[in-house]
C-alpha cells in the first residue's frame, strides 16, 4: 500500500490504474481511523478493483471554536489498518495541497434545502465545507464510486444531492453505522470522553430506539415524541443539541402519513458533540 501527499504524485498512479481498466473505489476520511471507516474500505474494495482512502481534517468544514486544533492525528496506526483491510493507496494532503490560495480565497459548492436544520442550522457553514471537500476529492481522484457511512446521515444526503445536481459521474454508496457493543455509534470524537462520560454515551442510541419503537407501534404526534426523547437526554445528563423525526428523504419534519422515517439527534456530553440516527419503514 502506498501513501501520497501530493495531488501529482496521486494523479500519475491512479492514470495507470485507469489504463490498466481498473475501477476505482474512493473513501473519503479525516483519519483517526476505527471499525466504521474500515468497514467503508472492505465495501469500497468489493465494488472497485483499487480503493483509494483520503485522509484530510478539512479546515473548511469545521466552525470557530470547534475541534480542529485538536482532532486527532494518526496516520501511522491509520496506515496500518488500512494495510489490513485491503486499501490499495492513501491520499493524505497537506492544508497547502487542498487549498493552495487559502480558504478565504476558495471557491465553495453550496446543496440548498437538505443542508438546512439539523446539522446544518447547529454548525454553520459546515455542509458548504464538506460539500465542497467532497467535490475537490472527487475531481483530485475521478472515482468510480465512493463510500460514506449512514453514521453522518445528513452528510450523506447532502453529497447524494450534490452529486445529482451537478452531474457527477461518481456512484454513491451508503454503509451501516458500525457501533460499539454497548451500541454507541463508533466515532474519533467518542476518544474525547472521559471513562464517566463514556459510560453515559450509550443514551444516545438507547433514546433513538425507544423512540423508534413508539414511532413503529403507531405514534405519530412526533413533536411530543421529539421533546419527550430530549427530556430523556437531559435527564441522563446530556446537553441535547436537537432530536427531529424527519423524512427520509427530503429530512424535513416527518407527517404521519410519511413511512420511511429517520430519526436524528445531536447532543453534547460534556463538550464533546455525539450525533446518531436510526430510520425505520412504518
Ligand atoms: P469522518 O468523520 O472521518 O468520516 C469518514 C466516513 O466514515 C464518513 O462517510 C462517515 O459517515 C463514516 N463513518 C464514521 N463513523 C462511522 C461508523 N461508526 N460507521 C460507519 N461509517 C462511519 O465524515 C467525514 O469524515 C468528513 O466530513 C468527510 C466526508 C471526509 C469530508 O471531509
Amino acid at each position: 500500500m502506498r501513501t501520497v501527499h501530493s495531488l501529482k504524485e496521486l494523479r500519475t498512479i491512479l492514470r495507470g490504474y485507469r489504463r490498466q481498466g481498473k475501477t476505482i473505489g474512493l473513501v473519503p476520511t479525516m483519519g483517526n481511523l476505527h471499525e466504521g471507516h474500515i468497514s467503508l474500505v472492505r465495501k469500497a474494495a468489493e465494488a472497485a478493483d483499487v480503493v483509494v482512502t483520503s485522509i484530510f481534517v478539512n479546515p473548511m468544514q469545521f466552525g470557530a471554536g470547534e475541534d480542529l486544533d485538536k482532532y486527532p492525528r494518526t496516520l501511522v496506526e491509520d496506515q496500518e489498518q488500512l494495510e489490513a483491510a485491503g486499501n490499495t493507496l492513501v491520499f493524505a494532503p497537506g492544508v497547502d495541497e487542498v487549498y493552495p490560495e487559502g480558504l478565504a480565497q476558495q471557491t465553495q459548492v453550496v446543496v440548498p434545502e437538505v443542508s438546512d436544520g439539523h446539522c446544518g442550522a447547529s454548525r454553520p457553514g459546515h455542509f458548504e465545507g464538506v460539500a465542497t471537500v467532497v467535490t475537490m476529492l472527487f475531481n483530485m481522484v475521478q472515482p468510480d464510486l465512493a463510500v460514506f457511512g449512514e453514521k453522518d446521515f445528513q452528510q450523506l444526503a447532502v453529497i447524494r444531492k450534490l452529486v445529482r445536481d451537478l452531474m457527477l459521474p461518481v456512484e454513491v454508496i451508503g454503509a451501516p453505522t458500525v457501533r460499539e457493543d454497548d451500541g454507541l455509534a463508533k466515532s474519533s470524537r467518542n476518544g474525547y470522553l472521559s471513562a464517566d462520560e463514556r459510560r453515559l454515551a450509550p443514551v444516545v442510541y438507547q433514546t433513538l430506539q425507544a423512540t423508534a419503537r413508539q414511532v413503529t407501534d403507531g405514534r405519530s404526534d412526533f413533536e411530543t415524541l421529539e421533546a419527550e426523547a430530549r427530556d430523556q437526554l437531559s435527564a441522563a445528563g446530556l446537553r441535547p443539541d436537537y432530536f427531529n423525526i424527519v423524512n427520509s428523504q427530503t429530512l424535513k419534519p416527518a407527517t404521519p402519513d410519511d413511512i420511511e422515517i429517520t430519526l436524528l439527534v445531536a447532543a453534547f456530553l460534556g463538550t464533546t458533540r455525539l450525533i446518531d440516527n436510526l430510520s425505520l419503514t412504518r
